[in-house]
């Protein structure tokens, strides 16, 4: 069995599409459709209900563009929603959670960090995971105004780069040699963040993990495309498009919608 359909994925915002990159160096062949909702951002400020409301709109849209699966490609509506979303609709959900679990088993100094949004830290989802690593201390640090920034198009910026110290400096010094990004936006600060840790401080993110996971779920269900075509990937948001345009490095098929 096999299906033509397409891959759906939202985000609160642009940062998913590092998720996005992943599924599609792994998954060539499927078609995608990416909804980045960046006027609703940052879904980390926001209540759980709200987070649940604003994920079932995505998955609305983007169940009726039949899609065949749904990557939640936000941490903080993981964390926050994808129970409820499971519980509502009858489609394949893949989530996506900070790595703690190949850092915790890695980590010589036995301290590492962990920069999320407050909606992540404060998840219950997220503290049930944490209580599975005593053997490690985790430093959680949030990552207040980080989103508004990658949002905003500031990225290479100076007040991007002091709020990495202010966040980043004090784990190094209590020793952590693993950093875990536990929001999708964070990928793209990574080349700022390696200006900031010392190079022995490994950096671990979680897209590679949700595309193998993706991969997995479409072959259990017998959705895998198995055709050889070139894939069509969409993209929408309902802000203004440039910023995620730049973060693509590319226009085709970027779409501004109200949603
Ligand atoms: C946010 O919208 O606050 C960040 C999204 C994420 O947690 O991945």
């Amino acid at each position: 069995m096999s299906s033509t359909k397409p891959i759906g994925l939202f985000d609160s915002g642009i940062g998913g599409t590092s998720i996005w990159r992943e599924i599609h160096n792994l998954l060539p062949h499927e078609d995608t459709i990416y909804l980045a909702d960046s006027k609703n951002a940052p879904y980390g400020k926001k209540t759980k209900q709200e987070i649940i409301d604003l994920s079932a709109k995505n998955v609305d849209f983007l169940l009726e563009q039949d899609c065949k699966i749904i990557v939640v490609a936000c941490n903080t509506a993981t964390t926050n929603a994808i129970k409820e979303l499971r519980e509502k609709y009858d489609v394949p959900f893949i989530g996506i959670e900070p790595a703690i679990k190949p850092a915790a088993n890695l980590s010589s100094t036995q301290t590492i960090g962990i920069l999320a949004t407050k909606g992540t830290l404060n998840s219950e989802l997220f503290n049930k995971q944490v209580e599975n690593y005593t053997n490690v201390n985790i430093l959680e640090q949030v990552g207040y105004g980080l989103v508004e920034l990658i949002e905003g198009g500031k990225i290479d910026s100076e007040e991007m780069r002091n709020l990495l110290k202010i966040y980043l400096r004090p784990m190094v010094k209590a020793n952590i040699d693993y950093l875990v990004l536990g929001c999708s936006h964070y990928p793209y600060l990574i080349p700022e963040i390696e200006k900031i840790i010392p190079k022995h401080v490994r950096i671990i993110d979680s897209g590679q993990a949700v595309a193998k996971q993706t991969k997995a779920i479409l072959e259990k269900n017998g959705l895998l495309n198995t055709s050889e075509n070139k894939a069509k990937n969409l993209f929408y948001v309902n802000s203004d498009a440039a910023v995620l345009k730049n973060i693509l490095g590319f226009s085709t098929n970027v779409f501004q919608k109200d949603f």
